[in-house]
């Protein structure tokens, strides 16, 4: 009998169909949240899946799949997989970086110029009716050409923010958990500060790296006592990177100048004490959100999935394999 898949959020239909050339597909008709045990059903008779940042898959999950063999995460950013415990039953976990890196650093770029120019804030202002002529001193902001853009993350979609600043005069100061090579340095016109230096000079901050236990609330209350009170702070990576309650009080307190989150600890679920909040933009997790990009990703990942099973003309080789983790020891982000 053909192999089974799980797909676990509706796609894109024409895309996903491919799936059905080689496998029984499983389908959900409607955006669901699958709870533990949802997750767990849906995999027990499955080869493999296609899954979105929506499904955490740990060994709770997997506990029962007795034949699973791949997970097809749909976004680059996989920390809802546990790695090592795909890794421990020899699972093969894929997701879709590339694809999304231009898209997703225009968004920061736009959620960056929204916070700085306090767009959206100006936006509720008028449709709540509160223009009432030309106000030369109202909701001023702050400008990002010929300011100091602080990047922390200079992956892909770090390098893709840095790419645009210097169409915008800016002056870009990245830190990393590796230091960039200096001719990439150059390329990207981006100096490397220690974290202390990127949080005291950046006058907008823009975060783009990936969620981990060493990355979780890595801005937290002490991080965003060092920042200037001017300052305007992006997040487009993973929510968990920030302590919320933490950048509510810098914004209440007029600590920060304004924020731009598009990504939430708790997401779906908005700390009231955000949304409580004037000076922040917030967004849907949409930084990836083109049509021709969302396209793109569920393409490569139905494309991982086929090749990770077996079949197809990439039988054995998905593009982009985040476990089992290459053995140069390096994490394949
Ligand atoms: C979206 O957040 C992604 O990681 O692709
Ligand atoms: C991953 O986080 C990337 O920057 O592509």
């Amino acid at each position: 009998s053909r192999p089974k898949v799980w797909v676990s959020q509706p796609l894109f239909d024409d895309i996903v169909e491919r799936l059905h050339a080689h496998f029984d597909v499983v389908r959900v008709p409607d955006v669901s949240e699958h709870d533990a045990s949802a997750i767990a059903n849906a995999l027990r008779e499955a080869d493999g899946a296609l899954v979105t940042l929506n499904e955490r898959i740990g060994s709770d999950a997997i506990a029962d799949a007795p034949k699973l063999r791949a997970i097809a995460n749909v976004g680059v950013g996989y920390n809802n997989l546990d790695i090592d415990a795909l890794q421990a039953r020899d699972i093969v976990a894929t997701n879709t970086p590339d694809v999304l890196t231009e898209t997703t650093a225009d968004f920061g770029f736009a959620l960056m110029m929204a916070a700085a120019r306090r767009v959206t804030e100006a936006e509720r202002h008028l449709r709540a009716g509160q223009w009432h002529g030309w106000n030369f001193k109202g909701l001023l902001g702050a400008d990002l050409h010929g300011s100091t853009l602080g990047i922390l993350g200079m992956g892909r979609i770090g390098q893709g923010i840095a790419k645009r600043a210097s169409g915008f005069d800016m002056r870009v100061i990245y830190h990393n958990r590796s230091r960039l090579p200096a001719d990439v340095e150059r390329e990207f016109n981006a100096s490397y500060v220690d974290f202390g230096t990127l949080l005291a000079q950046a006058d907008h901050l823009i975060l783009v790296l990936p969620y981990s236990a060493a990355s979780h609330h890595i801005v937290d209350a002490a991080a965003l006592a060092k920042m200037k009170p001017t300052a305007t702070l992006t997040n487009i990576a993973r929510g968990g990177i920030v302590d919320e309650a933490a950048l509510a009080d810098a914004l209440s307190s007029g600590r920060l100048a304004s924020a731009a989150l598009d990504v939430f600890e708790g997401e779906p679920t908005v700390d009231p004490r955000l949304l409580a909040q004037g000076n922040i933009v917030l967004t849907p997790h949409i930084g990836s959100g083109s049509l021709a990009t969302r396209r793109a990703m569920v393409a490569l990942a139905v494309d991982n999935l086929i090749a990770a099973l077996g079949a197809g003309p990439d039988a054995g080789h998905p593009s982009s394999v985040i476990a089992p983790a290459a053995d140069d020891g390096k994490a394949a982000k």
